[in-house]
């Protein structure tokens, strides 16, 4: 496992080349300063700073030269993989970057043994919506008011995984 996968076709500020690798617990001030430009309910920085010896937990960084570009967090229980985190800098947006972080989430999920993958979004978050239709997922249930800062609808949102075959590789 190398820790790290380029692609091209991303025109950043820092270069045509964008790397998705695994995020490292120094990399948390960071993904907590992303946070506060992505999110109207941040997670702080401790969430992010011990990813390396969690055994539930799994984080990537999409890097575009030096430039933390965006992240994931994934979680999987039980065979069950749940998507906890995605944000993609407001100024790379539409390049590909959270598709390409998704693909790492889902081979990641598949590599634990989840046969299946979650989520929960905001109702009006259609960029997010229309991501995860995209990369597969279906709509399975709503939790009413469940956000704050605004009040919204979750909506919950599944998709089922295959199993990791000879020649799928592995993830970073
Ligand atoms: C949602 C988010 C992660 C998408 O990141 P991104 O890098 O811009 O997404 P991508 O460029 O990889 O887009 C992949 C697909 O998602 C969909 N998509 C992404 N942004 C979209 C938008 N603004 N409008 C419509 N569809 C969109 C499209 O289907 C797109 O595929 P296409 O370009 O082939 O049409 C980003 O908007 C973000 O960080 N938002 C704030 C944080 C957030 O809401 N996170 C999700 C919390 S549940």
């Amino acid at each position: 496992m190398s820790g790290v996968s380029s692609f091209s076709g991303v025109s950043g500020p820092s270069g045509p080349d964008c790397r998705i690798c695994l995020l490292k617990n120094g990399d948390a001030p960071a993904v907590a300063a992303l946070e506060t430009v992505c999110f109207s309910d941040p997670w702080g920085e401790p969430e992010f700073a011990s990813l390396e010896e969690s055994r539930l937990d799994k984080g990537f960084a999409a890097w575009v030269g030096e430039t933390l570009a965006g992240y994931a967090i994934l979680r999987t229980v039980a065979g069950e993989g749940e998507l906890l985190r995605i944000a993609v800098r407001p100024d790379v947006r539409g390049r590909g970057i959270a598709r390409k972080l998704m693909e790492q989430v889902e081979r990641a999920a598949r590599e634990a043994g989840a046969d299946s993958l979650f989520l929960e979004v905001r109702a009006g978050n259609k960029p997010a919506l229309a991501l995860y239709r995209a990369s597969g997922f279906e709509e399975n249930g709503r939790r009413k008011d469940y956000y704050r800062f605004p009040t919204e609808d979750a909506v919950l949102m599944e998709r089922s995984l295959s199993p990791l075959e000879d020649g799928d590789g592995v993830s970073i």
